[in-house]
């Protein structure tokens, strides 16, 4: 546990537990490229430099969902704050905390002079302990108490700080597949206490050409993010994937509203996972899945997000309709 800045920071990391509830390091990779159709865990995109290439993503012209639910919070948040009178607020996938600031100054001009309190929480310590510094520079009545974690694990240890409000942000639901959402709404409900607060932000359905253009930008950031995930594989399980061998392919698929992202082999080839004595024949145009980002429509939201025990309190979108923030309270 780290503790500084007269206390008013500390960070715990619950890390040492994701092997125990993973299973032996890299079945996951094994289980996702063995099955058809073959894929590659989501998280593994986020190593050090992914996790930088997500930044420029969210800053290509093409891309709208991040600046698009910044302006929708800049208009929301002194709102949220007299709503909920929220007094701690915990942030899943907290990142850079970014998004952070407009909320945290919504809350910090309701409560005056009296503490508030933050709970970032993410897998990467480096980026949460340097923001978390940053944040108690500017804000005097803030104390951080950070959680290097799953969303998993963090949800089943939070903080007792007093009446909070969870968020997860920039539309990261997207990336859960459905079949596992209703499991990850019953963790954040089991989480809170009644009468607590759920925000969301979510990318909303729209014309196919928008959506296929924010996961294929001109500057090709997106495919050089979806690629890392190979480098990433060959560092940490001695694998042989080359890179330019594969191709960034990301549709849309109506029915299911989701884009899709795989790397598609441009040959027959073979690549070997030493570490995990894993051999892959892949045909000509074989596609591994690497992520998926689903698209919402509110009213579907809600009424899943009801039969759970949420109530919605308050939807704000942007003037196209692209993008929505949603306030849930638990009951
Ligand atoms: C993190 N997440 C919400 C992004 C999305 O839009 O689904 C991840 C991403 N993948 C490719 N581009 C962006």
């Amino acid at each position: 546990m780290l503790l500084a800045s007269g206390f008013r920071l500390s960070v715990r990391s619950l890390m040492s537990r994701v092997v125990a509830v993973k299973g032996s390091y890299g079945q996951d990779v094994v289980e996702g490229l063995s099955q058809a159709p073959r894929s590659i865990p989501t998280y593994y995109l986020y190593d050090d430099y992914g996790s930088e290439l997500f930044e420029q993503i969210c800053i290509q012209p093409e891309y709208y969902p991040t600046r698009t639910e910044r302006q929708i919070l800049r208009r929301a948040a002194p709102e949220i704050a007299s709503i909920t009178k929220t007094r701690s607020l915990v942030e899943l996938g907290s990142g850079s905390s970014s998004k952070t600031r407009l909320l945290l100054d919504g809350m910090v001009s309701y409560w005056e002079e009296q503490p508030v309190y933050y709970v970032p929480i993410d897998v990467s310590a480096g980026i949460l302990e340097r923001s978390a510094m940053a944040l108690l520079d500017s804000y005097p009545t803030l104390t951080v108490q950070g959680l290097v974690a799953t969303y998993e694990l963090a949800l089943a240890d939070l903080p007792p700080v007093p009446d909070r409000l969870v968020a997860f942000l920039g539309s990261t639901l997207g990336n859960i597949p459905p079949h596992e959402c209703d499991h990850f709404f019953a963790q954040v409900a089991e989480a809170l206490a009644v009468g607590e607060y759920f925000l969301i932000g979510v990318d909303l359905q729209k014309d196919i050409a928008i959506l296929e253009a924010a996961y294929n930008d001109q500057a090709g950031v997106s495919a050089a993010f979806n690629l890392n995930i190979l480098n990433h594989l060959n560092r940490r399980f001695g694998g042989t994937f080359i890179p330019a061998q594969f191709r960034h392919y990301a549709p849309y698929n109506p029915t299911a509203h989701q884009i899709e992202i795989y790397v598609t082999s441009d040959r027959e080839q073979t690549v070997t996972l030493g570490a995990l004595s894993l051999s892959l024949h892949l045909s000509a145009g074989e596609k591994i899945l690497t992520e998926v980002s689903r698209k919402f429509q509110v009213s579907e939201l809600r009424s899943q997000l009801a039969s759970l025990g949420f109530m919605t309190q308050g939807v704000w979108t942007d003037s196209q309709d692209w993008y929505a923030v949603m306030l849930l309270q638990k009951n």
